[in-house]
């Protein structure tokens, strides 16, 4: 066993944040950043996976990155253009608030199907086609569709059959699976609170073991095994998500 160590700031970083109304992103630009298409930038794990789905699928002759990565001054801006143009209602069911989107975190995708015109705040993305098959394979890439239709109560924001947050394999396809969106995911896990009691699912043959972690101050202490590869998450709002693979 090895010890490690994590600040109680440290709950802010990670693929399992959760960024939303009620927690806001804390940290502008929270991982390192690479180029998906000239100024579309997302975090680098989510960059290579999204580049894994598309050459499967053949994805990038029908499919453009419309909006990855953005500062809160872009969201800003975004919020103050669709407010002008299109409304209150409109603009609090399609654009976060400057500092609740996750766009700000690098690691939500918009996608459009390639045409002459695309719509920024709604690009199309439709179920058929090479969207669909987009969509099929999402969570085996560990991308979920963040706000589907029938959540937006849960989620606080409209359906956005365009917009992608990736979460990591494990969790997108446990995610896609039960139905639970973030907003449900994240208090979910908080049963799993020992990593002695973890969550336990089956990938590809090898075993996947998922706990919480509550933040104590000012550091946590987790306790890892050797060897064995890990990853270890904030979820933004009270604590940690360990998420361990067998040897
Ligand atoms: N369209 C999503 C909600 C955003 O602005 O982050
Ligand atoms: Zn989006």
């Amino acid at each position: 066993m090895k010890i490690i160590t994590r600040q109680e700031a440290d709950i802010h970083k990670g693929p399992l944040i959760l960024v939303n109304r009620q927690h806001k992103i804390m940290y502008e630009i929270p991982g390192e950043l690479v180029a998906v298409e000239e100024n579309i930038l997302l975090e680098r794990q989510a960059a290579t996976l999204l580049e894994q789905l598309m050459k499967e699928i053949g994805g990038w002759s029908s499919i453009v990155p419309v909006s990855g990565f953005r500062t809160m001054a872009e969201q800003q801006k975004i919020w103050d253009d669709t407010l002008r143009a299109s409304g209150l209602e409109f603009t609090r069911t399609y654009v976060a608030a400057p500092g609740c989107s996750e766009h700000q975190t690098g690691l939500a995708i918009d996608l459009g199907l390639r045409q002459d015109h695309i719509d920024f705040i709604c690009p199309q993305f439709p179920d058929t086609g090479i969207c669909g098959k987009f969509r099929k394979l999402a969570a085996d890439y560990g991308f979920i569709l963040r706000y589907p239709a029938g959540k937006e109560q849960i989620t606080g924001i409209g359906h956005e059959p365009w917009h992608f947050r990736y979460v990591g394999i494990p969790h997108a396809r446990i995610m896609e699976v039960s139905g639970m969106t973030l907003e449900e995911y994240i208090p979910w896990l908080q049963q799993f609170d020992s990593p002695l009691h973890p969550y336990c699912i089956r990938l590809s043959g090898r075993a996947v073991y998922i706990s919480y972690i509550p933040v104590s101050q000012p550091l946590t202490r987790i306790e890892i095994p050797d060897n064995a590869p890990y990853m270890l998450s904030g979820n933004n709002v009270n604590g940690f998500i360990l998420t361990q693979w067998s040897k």
